[in-house]
């Protein structure tokens, strides 16, 4: 039995947590250091249930994966909470939670599939793809009569940004596009760009050993490790063009979003004029050309600048369109210089140092056979569960998951510097925005983006 004073200790204990949280963050403000000790630590994984994952915005599902009316697939949000995405009859893509309002089982336990109604096995209650109770097993006999406008399935708050789907389990929640806030401007160059919209292909999923926020820290910012841990991959490149990947800019929100866009550096390194953006105009000049379209002509001129673009939509999803040498396919100059790819990742909790991670390969629709081949062979190669650059990366965030719970009592003093690019001003002026929320910094190496999403995070956690 729950005591009294259990109830109270449990919340002194809380209020005790939250101000060690403050100071984790009064010292990543002042002193640009971030303790480690927290990050997965227990309570702070049943604060976060309660405070960070019911109130943020969640990718759910891309409509090119449930492209058919009775489509369906199973999600997460969050460590706990399950959804069903469905595909209406009417074609709109509707976020239920997976649970029966007759007694609370999960509903459906198939990942994926096709269906006109959505059928419970327990006790055989039918429901449209609206969610509407259409069905109740000999209905007269036990209830007379049911109001069955009442007991529909539960529908999640849901927005589409450009076939994105973007759920939140809080009731009242912000806009997405406030969510966002001014870096929508810069990722509509990624989400916006074609008019046929993307293909995404079925998602590798792993459940690998480390912290969520550590995956996420590495998406939000982190150029610095690429030469290092990436050694193999960076071998296929030359100095000249691996120096370009401190050149270009970071797009750092006080949201907790990134975006950079990395290539030319004003002094002509790197490649020709003709190879950008992220040498499309190589491959399928007609991605080029729809951009060219749909986008403003600022956004146009910095997307013709990138050789890469990559970053998070905060606190979970990273993205990545880059150019890769794959080593075993023999291609004809220009197009050996590298072969662009697109994918998309995220990072579900399951414990304080389990992670689910889902890794979309992305394509344009409309896109060649033969580059969708190539494109995803690339992927494959360097991203892919077997690749020579994700393996590389996932390696280390375990080994900082583990560290970071160690329990020597001077742990607290362990704080890591994030001051990379700390003497690189931003830029007051752009050619997008940089209002309030955002931070224009003129280099690929800096770690205020990933001060901001930590920063945002302990925000959510302490609750002011
Ligand atoms: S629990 Fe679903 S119909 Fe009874
Ligand atoms: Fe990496």
């Amino acid at each position: 039995m729950i005591e009294k004073n259990d109830i109270s200790k449990n919340k002194y204990e809380k209020e005790k947590l939250i101000d060690e949280l403050v100071k984790v963050r009064e010292d990543l403000d002042e002193n640009h250091e971030l303790q480690l000790w927290w990050i997965a630590d227990e309570r702070v994984f049943d604060l976060e249930k309660e405070r960070l994952w019911p109130n943020i915005w969640h990718f759910i599902v891309h409509e090119s994966e449930i492209p058919k009316p009775g489509d369906f697939t199973i999600r997460s949000v969050g460590p706990t909470d399950e959804v069903l995405a469905i595909r209406g009859q009417d074609n709109r893509i509707r976020v239920f939670l997976n649970i029966c309002p007759h007694r609370g089982l999960q509903i459906v336990k198939a990942e994926k599939g096709n269906s006109k109604f959505i059928t419970c096995p327990y006790h055989g209650w039918t429901f449209n793809s609206n969610g509407k109770l259409i069905g109740v097993s000999l209905e007269a006999l036990a209830y007379g009569e049911l109001d069955k406008e009442r007991y529909g399935l539960l529908e999640l708050k849901t927005e589409n940004y450009a076939g994105f789907i973007f759920s939140t389990l809080n009731e009242n929640p912000e806009s997405l596009e406030n969510y966002l806030g001014e870096i929508k401007w810069y990722m509509d160059i990624l989400f916006k760009r074609n008019s046929s919209g993307y293909q995404f292909f079925p998602a590798e999923r792993r459940i690998i050993k480390f912290n969520w926020k550590i995956g996420a820290d590495s998406f939000v910012h982190d150029v610095y490790h690429f030469i290092i841990t990436h050694k193999s991959a960076s071998s296929l490149y030359s100095f000249e063009y691996i120096k370009n990947i401190i050149s270009g800019y970071q797009i750092a929100s006080k949201k907790g979003h990134n975006i950079r866009f990395l290539g030319k550096d004003g002094k002509g390194r790197g490649f020709p004029a003709e190879f950008f953006p992220i040498l499309y105009p190589v491959w399928t000049p007609n991605v080029v050309e729809e951009a060219k379209k749909l986008l403003d002509p600022k956004q146009f001129e910095l997307f013709s600048l990138s050789y890469h673009l990559s970053g998070l939509v905060f606190p979970n999803l990273g993205f990545f369109n880059g150019i890769r040498k794959i080593p075993d396919i023999d291609l004809e100059y220009p197009k050996s210089v590298g072969i662009p790819h697109i994918s998309f990742r995220l990072l579900r909790p399951i414990s304080t140092d389990t992670t689910e991670y889902y890794n979309w390969f992305v394509v344009e629709k409309d896109a060649s056979e033969e580059f969708k081949e190539l494109s995803y062979r690339t992927f494959m190669n360097g991203f892919g569960a077997g690749g020579v650059v994700e393996t590389d990366d996932i390696e280390h965030w375990t080994y900082i998951t583990k560290a970071s719970r160690y329990s020597v009592n001077y742990m607290r003093k362990i704080k890591v510097p994030y001051k990379v690019g700390d003497y690189v001003t931003s830029l007051k002026d752009f050619m997008g925005p940089h209002g309030e929320d955002l931070d224009i910094i003129p280099t690929g190496l800096t770690e205020k983006s990933a001060r901001y999403m930590w920063r945002r995070i302990l925000d959510y956690l302490i609750g002011d």
